[in-house]
């Protein structure tokens, strides 16, 4: 690779704007190769899936992440199992090289006990709940609720409580539009996670109402597509969201409701898969109003998920929610 090889004559000439990160890249199954980090891909990543049933299933992914990625974890019951994901974030070039006959350890203590279901065995809409021991000590009680309509096959609404140390906690924090609904809420004392889940419409207006729109200047996002809705709950700031999204670097614009915490980068960032963003919000009806902003072009739909109940697709919300780039298909 060309820019590669050059690399080293631009760490002396190219001004610091111009330096890229260079990351393992490695996919589940299959070699790993160096890579170029894309522009706003400044951290290098680990995310570890592990699945604990009688048998014992780690799958490891290596690559570059967006600048505002943290350090996070999180696990929850699939009927007899446990999936734990881990991710680690590292700053400075190939630090997340893969170290062979390393055997990672899984952290095995037993702190917080939080309440556990989920959406792709309908345990949380069944009221089927179970108890989880987390294993990590900064880990508190989560319940992420995180629902897109613009995702076909998708299940409607996907709720996940468990054990996690995520950024937003305690929360909570949240964002809606018309089409999604991103909501995480954190506690630390045992099994406080309980309760009826979270459902959008299950939350009070709050009398502000904020533009709502997902998608490019021409589809999803025009001016005549963004129409305002109704905030709910804690989500009372108008958010205005700009990015680029995807291999094809489309711009991106998304529009809606959000709590005050959601207004950074970073929420944005995880959801959205989104970079180069810019992200603002304010106070009071409209006042994320399309018409006062220039236009935003490009950017695509998300692809579809399969099959709404398969475990595959519980990790891609997630980790979609995490700000991987679809790591599973
Ligand atoms: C993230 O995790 C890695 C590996 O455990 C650790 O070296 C690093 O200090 C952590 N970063 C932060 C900001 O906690
Ligand atoms: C929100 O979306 C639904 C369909 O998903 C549509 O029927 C409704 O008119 C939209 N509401 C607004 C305010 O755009
Ligand atoms: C538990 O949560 C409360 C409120 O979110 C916070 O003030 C407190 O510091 C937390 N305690 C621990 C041990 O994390
Ligand atoms: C906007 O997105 C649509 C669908 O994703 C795409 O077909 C179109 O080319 C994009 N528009 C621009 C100006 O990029
Ligand atoms: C995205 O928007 C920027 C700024 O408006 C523009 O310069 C750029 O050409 C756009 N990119 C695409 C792919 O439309």
């Amino acid at each position: 690779m060309g820019r590669t090889l050059l690399l080293p004559l631009c760490l002396l000439i190219c001004t610091p704007a111009y330096w890229a990160l260079l990351c393992f890249q490695c996919k589940s199954s299959g070699p790993c190769q160096v890579e170029e980090c894309a522009p706003g891909q400044d951290l290098c990543r680990i995310t570890v899936m592990h699945v604990w049933e009688e048998d014992e299933l780690e799958v490891v992914e290596r690559g570059c992440a967006h600048a505002e990625k943290t350090n996070r974890t999180m696990s929850y019951r699939v009927g007899p199992q446990i999936i734990s994901l881990t991710e680690t974030v590292c700053g400075s070039n190939m630090c997340n090289r893969p170290r062979p006959g390393r055997a990672r350890t899984f952290a095995m203590g037993r702190y917080l006990e939080c309440i556990s279901c989920t959406s792709s065995d309908l345990s949380c809409e069944r009221g089927r709940e179970q108890s989880l021991q987390c294993r990590h000590p900064r880990e508190q009680c989560l319940e992420v609720v995180t629902h897109s309509s613009l995702e076909e096959n998708e299940m409607e609404e996907h709720h996940t409580r468990g054990c996690g140390f995520l950024p937003g906690c305690p929360g909570p924090t949240g964002f809606h539009s018309n089409h999604s609904f991103h909501y995480l809420r954190c506690c630390n004392s045992t099994k406080c996670n309980s309760g009826p889940v979270i459902e959008l419409q299950h939350l009070p207006p709050n009398g502000v109402q904020c533009y709502s729109c997902e998608g490019n200047g021409t589809h999803g996002c025009s001016s005549s597509e963004s129409s305002l809705v109704s905030c709910r709950g804690p989500m009372d700031r108008c958010l205005q969201a700009t990015g680029v999204k995807g291999p094809g670097n489309m711009n991106f614009t998304v529009r809606g409701c959000a709590t005050a915490s959601w207004c950074q980068d970073s929420h944005m960032a995880d959801t959205f898969s989104l970079t180069h963003l810019s992200v603002s919000c304010c106070k009071g009806t409209g006042c994320n109003n399309p018409a006062s902003n220039v236009q935003y072009r490009s950017g695509g739909t998300s692809q579809s998920g399969p099959d709404a109940l398969s475990l595959v697709s519980t990790l891609l919300v997630i980790i979609r929610l995490w700000g991987g780039v679809l790591l599973w298909i």
